[in-house]
């Protein structure tokens, strides 16, 4: 399963790149807005987004804001013209799907994000999306089941081979990245704390404790 960061922040994308395990990034609007415009960032989004490609060697997703399939297209063109990684978010709707199956017979890639029930998978899918983006943690936050939506996702687009790639998102916890890999889900987008976490165990920190204490008394000189 490949792990991609949700987050527009350089400092995050800079820090996990130098992990050597971060393979993509996820972008949004509202993740975006927090940026901009802070010390020292740069203050236009283009510029965020291509010092993220310049960041990371994967895939990153950059959101379209217009709403209707024409002025989607035009600015899908613009953001993919930022650089050869940029994957255009487009949003979950009927315009949407209509911008991505255009897009798509462009050779422009594109993450169909809002993502909240298996027959619009299905539909993104068909419209050609390179990759569907279900929110986990929304639907979790309103007591539904968000890995089992990424469950019946997977097997849609197993039935009939479709190549689109399911991102797991809106990612809350460890264990949500341990269910989506459990499934197969090709990829998961975690915010960095969440990456962060993964690392931890206190039982690896108790006993790289009791090797040190072995070793050091093993080795005190008399
Ligand atoms: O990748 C989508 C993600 O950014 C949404 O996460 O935490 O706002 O539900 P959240």
């Amino acid at each position: 399963m490949k792990l991609f960061i949700d987050t527009a922040n350089l400092e995050e994308i800079r820090e996990a790149a130098s992990w050597g395990l971060i393979e993509g990034v996820t972008t949004n609007p509202s993740l975006l807005a927090k940026e901009l415009g802070k010390a020292g960032a740069p203050v236009r989004f283009e510029e965020v987004i291509h010092e993220i490609c310049r960041l990371i060697d994967g895939p990153v997703s950059a959101e379209v804001t217009s709403e209707q399939a024409p002025a989607m297209v035009e600015e899908a063109r613009r953001l993919a013209a930022i650089h050869e990684h940029v994957v255009v978010k487009i949003p979950m709707t009927l315009e949407g799907l209509k911008a991505v199956g255009r897009l798509s017979a462009e050779g422009i890639r594109t993450n169909v994000t809002l993502v909240f029930s298996p027959t619009q998978a299905l539909l993104a899918a068909k419209a050609g999306a390179s990759y569907v983006s279900p929110f986990v943690g929304r639907i979790d936050d309103r007591s539904g089941d968000g890995m089992e939506l990424v469950a019946q996702i997977l097997q849609i687009f197993d039935n009939y081979g479709f190549p689109t790639e399911v991102i797991v998102a809106s990612v809350r916890h460890p264990r949500h990245v341990l269910e989506a890999a459990l499934l197969g889900a090709e990829i998961a987008t975690v915010p960095y704390a969440v990456l962060r976490a993964l690392f931890a165990h206190p039982l690896t920190d108790l006993g790289l404790e009791g090797f040190r204490a072995d070793w050091e008394r093993a080795n005190r000189p008399g």
